[in-house]
């Protein structure tokens, strides 16, 4: 495949995790509703949506404009307070009945969640390897293990010899490998990646989504990816609709056993 890594790459990049037996799901939702507003002006915007992600799966999230997909990656992120429902995140009951039961949720976020977005967000000021470090550093770490961690990913991501470019210099590809180094700076085992490659053209979509499936089976990460992109549909192992706030269908993709192996 044209995006495998090279032997040197490889090694540069963390230890792939040997595959755990664990089946505990790193992200459990259950029935989270979420609305905005009150009375007339009231929208519903989740409807005891449950979803259950397992480490190393990749899932899909589609749906029509306006129909909860973002409102769900917030909640399940910890951006946003759900109305009601519960949310488990890498065996951790952290949301129960629509309250809270984490204090600190940026410490949370920092430690278990990265977010990669439709575009990459990167800090414009700041060269490829500090827009990764700083999220390392922002968990604590010191200035110079950050940045090794920085460039290690970046390798990863094949990416590295673009680690002293200004986001300005990169190109989309590029620039959303970055975002997608900054997103695994701090090893979370959570993925959440709003139409990460609706600002790619197909090949480097595909580039995009094949790295982010290595990113899962390695690191056995669970991700949930929103996308419009029915081109790269095969990288998902499941499907969930999102239809008015309700998620109504799963859709199991065949033939994704075979996929991972070649990985
Ligand atoms: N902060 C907000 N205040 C009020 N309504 C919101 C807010 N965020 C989202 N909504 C509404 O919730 C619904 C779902 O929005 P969203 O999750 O952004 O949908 P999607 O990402 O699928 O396009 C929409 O009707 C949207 O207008
Ligand atoms: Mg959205």
């Amino acid at each position: 495949m044209a995006v495998a890594p090279r032997e040197s790459d490889a090694t540069a990049a963390e230890k792939p995790r040997a595959p755990t037996q664990q089946s505990a799901p790193l992200v459990q939702a259950v029935a989270i509703s979420k609305h905005f507003g009150e009375g007339e002006t009231r929208v519903d915007a989740l409807r005891e949506v449950s979803i259950d992600v397992n480490p190393g799966e990749v899932v899909a999230l589609l749906g029509p404009s306006g129909s909860g997909k973002t409102t769900l990656l917030n909640v399940i992120g910890c951006i946003l307070d759900p109305s009601a429902g519960s949310l488990s995140l890498d065996g951790e009951l952290v949301i129960e009945n629509g309250r809270w039961l984490r204090g600190n949720l940026r410490q949370l976020r920092l430690e278990k969640i990265g977010f990669i977005f439709q575009f990459h967000n990167l800090i414009p000021f700041l060269d490829a390897t500090d827009n990764v470090a700083l999220v390392r550093q922002l968990a604590g770490a010191d200035a110079a293990a950050s940045r090794a961690r920085a460039i290690e990913l970046l390798d990863y991501l094949e990416v590295g010899h673009r680690r002293a470019s200004m986001p300005a210099k990169l190109s989309g590809g590029e620039a959303q490998r970055v975002a997608i180094a900054r997103a695994l700076a701090n090893r979370p085992r959570i993925i959440l990646a709003d139409e990460p490659t609706a600002a790619l053209d197909s090949k480097r979509a595909s580039i995009v989504m094949d790295l982010l499936r290595k990113v899962a089976l390695e690191q056995q990460a669970a991700i949930i990816a929103v996308t419009h992109d029915d081109k790269i549909f095969d990288r998902f192992d499941r499907i969930y609709n999102l239809r008015d706030g309700r998620l109504d269908a799963v859709e199991a993709m065949p033939g994704i056993g075979g996929r991972r192996t070649g990985l």
